[in-house]
C-alpha cells in the first residue's frame, strides 16, 4: 500500500466518503474509526449504519481489501500519514454562542487524541465543517506538541447530499482543498490532490487558501438554502395572487444566470447542515462585528422556520380550525428523499406542532421510520408507525406529504380514498401528487403556492 489513510468519524460523511476513496485507490489503505461502536459493528456487516443508494455495492468492493472500520482509534492514529476528522460539530447548547456557534469540543478531542498518540508527522484534514479560522485553533493546539513533530492543516470540505451521496462523491462538481501558503502546507496540499487525483479531473479539483476553503463551505450551503427561503417565500405569495409557484420557478430558471435546481418550494429545508451552517455564519458575523450581515442571512433560517408553520396552520384552517382527536397520516418523515435521516426534518415541526394540537398522527415513510420513533420519542399523544401506506391511512381524515419520495406518487389513492374519514384531504407539502386528479377522485386538495382544489367552497 502507498500510504494508510484514517478517518476519524464514521458518520453520514466520513463513512460513505472513506467508502469511495478505498474504491478508487486501491493503493491506499483507509482505515474508519469511530468511538461508537454500534456503528462500527454495522459498518462492518451488512447492514449498513446509514442508508444510501449505492452505498452497499461500494462497501462490498473495498472492504477487508483496502478499507477497514475499527473503534481501535490510537492504532489508527499511529499507523496513519493522513488522518481525516469527520466526526459532528453540532450548534451548541450551552454558553457562548448557544443556538448559532459551532461545538467544537469533538473536534478539539480529536486534536488532543491525535498530538498524544502521533509518532511521526501528519497531514491533518478538516473534513467536517467548520467556522471559518478553526483550522488556527486546531495548527495552536497541534503544534503544542512537545514531541517536535510536524502537523499539516488542510481544509478539504465535503459537498455531497444525501440521497446522492455515492454519485456526488465519484462525480463531484468540484473538490476543493485549502491549505496554508507554505512550502509544508503546499506538500501537504499536493498529498490529498494526490489521493483526488485517482479519479477526478484535475480541472475540477480547486485549491485555495485555508481560510477561503473553510469559508467557501459555509457560504455554499447558506446560498443553497438562501435559495430554497426565496422560493418559499414567494410560494405564500402565490397563494395570495392565482400565480403559480411551480410555473414561476421553472420561468425564472430559464435564465441562464439563475439555473432551474434548487428552486422546489417545501415545507422547508431540513438536514443536518443547512440550519447549523447558516447560524454558524450569523455567529461569525456577528463575533467579527457586522450586524447586517448577520441579519441577512439570519431571515433564511426565519423563513424556514415559518414555512412550517404556515404549511400548520394552513391545515387547521382548512379542517374547520380543530385537529382535536382526528387521526391525521404523515407521508414522509425523511428530511428528503431517498435517505432515513431525520436530522432537522422539517416533518419534526409539523408532527409536533400537531401533537400540541391534540391531533392523531400515523407516521408512513420507506427508510425514516426507525429514527422517527426516536424523535418523537418524548411527545405526548398518541402516534403509530407504518412500513403499509394503505394501513397508515386508515381512518384518517387527512394525508401530510412531507418527504419527496417518488414512491408516494404511484400508491392507489382510489384505495386510500376509500379507508379514510371524509371529508378527506391532502396537503401537499412537496407539490408531488396530481392535485387535480386527487380532486376528481374525492380529496380536498392543497399544494404548495398553487391553487387549492375543494369541493367544501
Ligand atoms: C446539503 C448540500 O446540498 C450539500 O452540498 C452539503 O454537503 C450538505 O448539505 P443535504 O442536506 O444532504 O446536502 O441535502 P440537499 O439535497 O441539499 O437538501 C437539503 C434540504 O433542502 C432537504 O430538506 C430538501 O428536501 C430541501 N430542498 C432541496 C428543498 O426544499 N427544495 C429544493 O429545491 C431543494
Ligand atoms: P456527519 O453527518 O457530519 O458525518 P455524524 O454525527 O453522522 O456527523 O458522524 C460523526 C461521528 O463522529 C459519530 O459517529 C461520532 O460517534 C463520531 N465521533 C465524535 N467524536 C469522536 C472522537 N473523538 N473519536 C472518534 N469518533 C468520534
Amino acid at each position: 500500500m502507498k500510504k494508510t489513510i484514517l478517518c476519524i468519524g464514521a458518520g453520514y460523511v466520513g463513512g460513505p466518503t472513506m467508502a469511495v476513496i478505498a474504491d478508487k485507490c486501491p493503493d491506499y489503505k483507509v482505515i474508519v474509526v469511530d468511538v461508537n461502536e454500534k456503528r462500527i459493528k454495522a459498518w462492518q456487516s451488512d447492514e449498513l449504519p446509514i442508508y444510501e443508494p449505492g452505498l452497499d455495492e461500494v462497501v462490498r468492493r473495498a472492504r477487508g481489501r483496502n478499507l477497514f472500520f475499527s473503534t481501535d482509534v490510537v492504532a489508527g492514529i499511529k499507523e496513519a500519514g493522513i488522518i481525516f476528522v469527520s466526526v459532528n460539530t453540532p450548534t451548541k447548547t450551552f454558553g457562548a454562542g448557544a443556538g448559532k456557534a459551532a461545538d467544537l469540543q469533538y473536534w478539539e478531542k480529536t486534536a488532543r487524541d491525535i498530538i498524544e498518540h502521533s509518532g511521526h508527522d501528519k497531514i491533518v484534514v478538516e473534513k467536517s465543517t467548520l467556522p471559518v479560522r478553526t483550522a488556527e485553533a486546531m495548527r495552536r493546539i497541534l503544534e503544542s506538541n512537545t514531541k517536535g513533530l510536524n502537523f499539516d492543516i488542510i481544509s478539504n470540505p465535503e459537498f455531497m447530499a444525501e440521497g446522492t451521496a455515492v454519485g456526488d462523491l465519484q462525480h463531484p462538481d468540484r473538490v476543493l482543498i485549502g491549505a496554508l501558503e507554505t512550502p509544508s502546507g503546499q506538500k501537504a496540499l499536493q498529498a490529498i490532490k494526490d489521493i483526488y487525483l485517482n479519479w477526478v479531473p484535475e480541472e475540477r479539483i480547486k485549491t485555495t487558501n485555508l481560510w477561503s476553503s473553510e469559508l467557501t463551505k459555509l457560504v455554499s450551503n447558506a446560498m443553497l438554502a438562501q435559495r430554497i427561503s426565496s422560493v418559499n417565500s414567494i410560494s405564500a405569495l402565490c397563494e395570495k395572487t392565482d400565480a403559480n409557484i411551480l410555473e414561476v420557478s421553472s420561468a425564472m430558471g430559464l435564465d441562464s444566470r439563475i439555473g432551474p435546481k434548487f428552486l422546489r418550494a417545501s415545507i422547508g429545508f431540513g438536514g443536518s447542515c443547512f440550519k447549523k451552517d447558516i447560524l454558524n455564519l450569523v455567529y461569525l458575523c456577528e463575533f467579527y462585528g457586522l450586524p447586517e450581515v448577520a441579519a441577512y442571512w439570519e431571515q433564511v433560517v426565519k423563513i424556514n422556520d415559518y414555512q412550517a408553520e404556515r404549511f400548520v396552520r394552513k391545515i387547521l384552517m382548512n379542517m374547520f380550525n380543530s385537529v382535536a382527536g382526528k387521526k391525521i397520516a404523515v407521508f414522509g418523515f425523511a428530511f428528503k428523499a431517498d435517505t432515513g435521516d431525520t436530522r432537522e426534518s422539517p416533518a419534526i415541526t409539523v408532527s409536533k406542532m400537531l401533537l400540541e394540537e391534540r391531533a392523531v398522527l400515523s407516521i408512513h415513510d420507506p427508510k425514516a421510520l426507525e429514527n422517527a420513533r426516536l424523535d418523537l420519542a418524548d411527545c405526548p399523544g398518541e402516534i403509530s408507525y407504518h412500513e403499509d401506506p394503505y394501513e397508515a391511512a386508515a381512518g384518517t381524515h387527512a394525508i401530510l406529504v412531507l418527504t419527496e419520495w417518488k414512491q408516494f406518487r404511484d400508491y392507489d389513492y382510489r384505495k386510500i380514498f376509500e379507508v379514510m374519514e371524509k371529508p378527506a384531504f391532502i396537503f401537499d407539502g412537496r407539490n408531488i401528487l396530481d392535485h387535480r386528479a386527487l380532486f376528481e377522485q374525492g380529496f380536498n386538495v392543497y399544494p404548495l403556492g398553487q391553487r387549492e382544489y375543494s369541493h367544501l367552497t
